[in-house]
């Protein structure tokens, strides 16, 4: 069977491919809103129905404590055929998004997806919606390209053997996960190595694969005051403001170098080495030109000091303040002091930070340094371990080839200052290997209003994933 065929089944077939992602787009899957329950089952049975007509064998199964109390897993299976002689790939994407918010800053519904011409020296031609990139968009690169082989050689994969496993609460902190690992852990050690669309590629034009993921630990904090909001007139100067004395506390999070305060935290921190950050200055990452991108100057260029900006990414740890709220937040103004104030914070972590440990340290910091009077109340949200690949495996070197193959340029190696808690899941449990072939771009506008995925980039995924499967079947 040739991968001509297939890349021409792809090319006339693009429209196609194109209005079934837009199908899938429409599902508002938000997996952190329990109102959105039914949308997100909705979408797993929309791709469960897909990779049905595909030839795959489909599951959804029941995630959570009890269970059904988490949103559904995808599994699909397809049987090799009798002569292949290859690793077993377990296709890992996930299902749910982001919520929207703000609504007000989109400049089309987010779930009734649009296509956007290529702007001059902007974007190029692109489907904007919720999920666009993140992560249906890129889970369809691969599913297309199963379309395409089962068109050509009837059969979706051409013989290679994989498993499908699609998650719904990525977004949310893969909370069911681990316990779906654990629970599948004969299923699923049967995999060989996993492969994962959910990443970036360098930039238009220059595919790359992405050999580390961070790692992520994300809490909750919430400081009490007085057992009820005061008027700031007779209370001001008298008693402690929750606000002023959280937002003083968390300005002790990082010191004047912008490294992080908490005792302990770079302890098991895996230094950067010498030839890591040789390899990552040779990409030329242009950090002046992004930061413009996002509309900063030149000398916003901060962060941990003694460090560039990809290796701050990539390969240190840090914390932020993700969201800080308390008081009285309407319009116009009113004099209060309120009973208390509260902040996301949370912490990307690098090799070999362990996310518990991580979230611990943090508490006693916090009760360390519990301003008088108050009292903190503290939630620990999720966590997952970062995760580093070796970067010479046969299955990563056919990836590389297929990029290779589907776009005329050698791939990139990169890491992402991102998390994928899959991975780390299937590392410490399984010993499986994880393989990240992204398409996304720096602009796609991830989590944010206007999220896109470009046309080229769905292109250039389909073509990638047939060529990978061409590679492991020799094709
Ligand atoms: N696909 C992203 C991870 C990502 C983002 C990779 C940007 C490369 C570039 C993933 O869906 C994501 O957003 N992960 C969360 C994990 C969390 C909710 C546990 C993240 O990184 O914040
Ligand atoms: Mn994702
Ligand atoms: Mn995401």
């Amino acid at each position: 069977m040739s991968i001509k065929q297939v890349l021409d089944t792809i090319a006339a077939s693009d429209k196609g491919s194109v209005d079934r992602l837009i199908d899938w787009l429409r599902i508002p899957s938000i997996s952190t809103d329990p109102a959105y329950k039914g949308e997100v089952r909705r979408a797993a049975e929309w791709i469960a129905s897909q990779l049905s007509d595909l030839g795959f064998k489909v599951e959804i199964r029941d995630t959570g404590k009890p269970l059904g109390a988490g949103h559904p897993i995808v599994m699909a299976t397809v049987e090799a055929s009798a002569s292949y002689k290859g690793p077993h790939v377990l296709f890992y994407g996930h299902y749910d998004v982001q919520p929207v918010d703000p609504v007000s800053l989109w400049d089309s519904p987010p779930f009734d997806p649009v296509i956007k011409p290529a702007e001059k020296g902007g974007p190029g031609e692109r489907v904007v919606a919720r999920g666009a990139v993140d992560d249906k968009g890129q889970v369809m690169t691969f599913i297309e390209a199963c379309r395409a082989w089962k068109a050509v050689a009837g059969h979706p994969t051409n013989g290679a053997k994989f498993t499908v496993m699609l998650e719904g609460e990525e977004e949310s902190g893969s909370a069911n996960l681990g316990d779906f690992v654990q629970r599948h852990k004969r299923e699923l050690g049967d995999c060989d190595v996993c492969l994962i669309s959910d990443t970036g590629m360098l930039g238009r034009n220059s595919p790359a694969i992405t050999y580390g993921v961070r790692g992520l630990a994300y809490t909750e904090v919430t400081l009490h005051a007085s057992n009820q909001d005061l008027h700031s007139g007779m209370w001001g100067g008298r008693c402690p403001n929750p606000i002023t004395e959280l937002a003083r506390v968390l300005a002790q999070l990082h010191d004047k170098k912008r490294r992080v305060t908490i005792p302990g935290f770079y302890d098991d921190v895996r230094p950067l080495g010498k030839a890591e950050r040789a390899a990552w200055a040779k990409l030329k990452f242009n950090q002046k030109a992004a930061l413009k991108k996002i509309g900063l100057p030149p000398a916003a260029d901060i962060g941990e000091a003694g460090f560039t900006a990809l290796e701050r990414e990539w390969g240190r740890p840090t914390a932020e303040v993700n969201g800080i709220w308390g008081g009285y937040t309407g319009s116009g103004a009113k004099t209060v002091i309120p009973a208390k104030a509260s902040a996301k914070v949370s912490f990307r972590l690098v090799a070999d930070q362990d996310p518990r440990k991580i979230t611990k340290m943090f508490f006693k910091w916090c009760k360390d340094h519990t301003p008088p009077g108050c009292r903190w109340e503290l939630t620990d949200h999720h966590g997952g371990f970062g995760v580093t690949v070796p970067t010479d495996s046969p299955v990563l070197a056919a990836a590389m080839k297929a990029l290779k193959a589907a776009s005329g340029r050698q791939a990139a190696m990169i890491k992402t200052g991102g998390s994928i808690p899959v991975a780390g899941m299937l590392k410490d449990e399984l010993g499986i290997d994880t393989i990240f072939m992204g398409f996304g771009l720096d602009d796609d506008r991830v989590h944010s209003p206007n999220e896109k995925f470009e046309i080229d980039c769905l292109r250039l995924g389909m073509r990638s994933h047939a060529h990978f499967i061409a590679q492991l079947t020799n094709a």
